[in-house]
């Protein structure tokens, strides 16, 4: 895959986009997700090589659902790490599992160029957050 060689902290911190994407499938076993059924892991690099992941927990009043994605990072921040290089996200085997608007807008605050991993029927796409999100809304913009 080409995460590898596009990012030289992989080499550093010693671990592999395979790695973390392995991580976020075990995350994802721990889903609660029993309206939709659709299971989602989630696993952060952080910049001092721990690996933070989380899976979407959901609701009987559906719209206070919450993402993989916006679990893992506020589990990292709960830890005391705010700077993620890379996430992966692991959805259903063959659905492409791109994280939604609101968790790119919530992945942004921590970092907007991270590298975001994603899986298609076991081969791994990486893309920068930067290019799924190019004008992330920050407060001190305006
Ligand atoms: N979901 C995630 O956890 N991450 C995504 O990137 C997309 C959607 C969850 C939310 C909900 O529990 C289920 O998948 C179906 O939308």
């Amino acid at each position: 895959m080409t995460a590898s060689s596009r990012s030289d902290y992989w080499l550093k911190l010693g671990t592999t986009p395979e790695q973390l994407m392995r991580s976020a499938e075990g995350f994802r076993t721990m889903a609660y997700a029993p309206y939709s059924n659709f299971f989602v892991g989630a696993a952060l690099l952080m910049d001092d090589g721990s690996i933070v992941g989380g899976c979407n927990v959901e609701n009987s009043s559906y719209g206070v659902t919450l993402c993989a994605e916006r679990i893992a990072m506020a589990n990292a921040v709960s830890s005391g790490k705010i700077n993620p290089l890379a996430i992966a996200v692991a959805g259903e085997v063959s659905s492409f599992c791109s994280p939604c608007g609101a968790c790119r807008q919530f992945l942004a605050e921590f970092n907007p160029d991270m590298d975001v991993l994603l899986m298609q029927n076991g081969s791994i796409t990486s893309i920068s957050l930067r290019s799924l999100l190019p004008y992330p809304f920050k407060l001190e913009d305006i």
